[in-house]
């Protein structure tokens, strides 16, 4: 099965913590890192270990506690970031540097007034600095979804030449759309001679909300490793999911890949992330949003009370939700009145049900929705004809 795994980065407590308002302390890192391991990631981006005291703990002592996954820490293309990384991960049982540089001409001219040969030459020494701590060495390209693909090619030859195991390809702007993301992998995959030597990574931002479009978009290209967080949370509009990457492999299996996560425990633990960084999941949001399994339209109401795979392709209990629900608005229909005062322990035959939903939709109409306690109070005041 090797040839198919696809790698799982997350990178909540780096790229998702760079989110306005989610700083979180050491503890807080080493108990999400923790959860991270048991949820069966393969690689736990744990921080950016020059850019703070706090982060460079914090990196070490995920070091020093995780024992399965490989531990990461991001730097620039600059030596003491990278001297600095090497000593926050110097108690990890797999230690892995990420380093790179912006690599399209916006990063280029704009950040580093800079040119293409002096850009390589950067992107070369940075990964043999990174070899001198470990051999696992991941190399980005920043803005790589806006950087020329021949330049690009280049660019990844020689890092991978100088000793660089992953090859990171970052839509850092969200700017690429999923067929052109997954041209560029392509490409990469055609012209880079030495390309199996390393594992191609999508790292994509969402600013267009196609970020879990295209990571899976690359991996079908070739890619094999998806970086992404926890609810999605990220820089700006923020990064691929990790739970919808990985329900779509699961659901979709005749594309042939598989990951080590287990699915049950992504539910548990996006409510503690959102917990600890303090930002809530939007309800609509997939596989962990409240609404992912609730039903409020009569039509899908009666369909998935009939046969629950009418309208739901993936089973709450796999994902450690709650369950489905059916929820009463004004939009339900007889058979979700009907199942709901069950629920409460009312049994009312069809033709209480049908004066009983003309009361039901009166109120209704008044309320976003209709709880129990409502239904208590209608089944109460209810006198059937003699
Ligand atoms: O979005 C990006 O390009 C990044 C890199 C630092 C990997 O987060
Ligand atoms: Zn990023």
């Amino acid at each position: 099965m090797q040839g198919n795994q696809v790698f799982i980065f997350d990178t909540t407590l780096r790229d998702g913590e760079q989110v306005p308002g989610c700083k979180l302390n050491t503890l807080e890192k080493v108990d999400l890192a923790k959860r991270l391991e048991d949820l069966g990631v393969d690689i736990i981006e744990a921080g950016f270990p020059i850019s703070s005291p706090g982060d460079f703990e914090s990196v070490n002592l995920i070091s020093k506690t995780i024992k399965n996954a490989t531990v990461c820490g991001l730097t620039r293309a600059v030596q003491k970031d990278i001297e600095v990384a090497g000593e926050a991960l110097k108690y990890a049982k797999r230690p892995r540097i990420h380093t790179g540089i912006g690599t399209s001409d916006y990063h280029i001219k704009g950040k580093f007034n800079s040119n293409r040969e002096d850009i390589l030459q950067r992107a070369i020494q940075c990964v043999k600095w990174a070899r001198n701590f470990t051999d696992d060495v991941e190399f980005y390209a920043e803005d790589a979804g806006r950087t020329e693909d021949e330049y690009l090619a280049r660019v990844i030859e020689a890092v991978i030449k100088a000793g660089a195991t992953t090859v990171n390809i970052p839509d850092t702007t969200g700017y690429c759309l999923p067929w052109q993301y997954g041209a560029k992998i392509a490409y990469l995959k055609n012209n880079v001679s030495n390309i199996e030597k390393a594992v191609i990574s999508c790292h994509c931002h969402n600013d267009l909300g196609v970020a879990t479009a295209n990571a899976i978009s690359g991996v079908i290209n070739g890619a094999r490793q998806i970086e992404c967080t926890i609810n999605g949370l990220g820089e700006r509009a923020g990064n691929t999911s990790l739970e919808e990457v990985v329900m779509i492999i699961k659901q979709h299996k005749q594309l042939g890949f598989f990951t080590n996560i287990k699915t049950k425990q992504l539910n548990p633990l996006s409510r503690l992330v959102a917990d600890t960084m303090r930002v809530p999941v939007q309800p609509n949001k997939a596989i962990v949003g409240a609404n992912a399994f609730s039903h409020s339209s009569g039509i899908h109401q009666d369909g998935f009370l009939k046969d629950s795979s009418t309208y739901e392709t993936i089973n709450p209990d796999e994902v450690g939700a709650d369950g489905s629900k059916i929820v009463l608005t004004a939009r339900s229909g007889r058979s979700a009145l009907a199942h709901r005062f069950q629920k409460i322990g009312f049994d009312f035959n069809r033709n209480d049900i049908d004066v009983l939903y003309e009361s039901f939709l009166q109120l209704a109409d008044k309320k976003k929705e209709v709880e129990e306690a409502d239904l208590r109070n209608l089944a109460e005041q209810y006198q059937p004809a003699m």
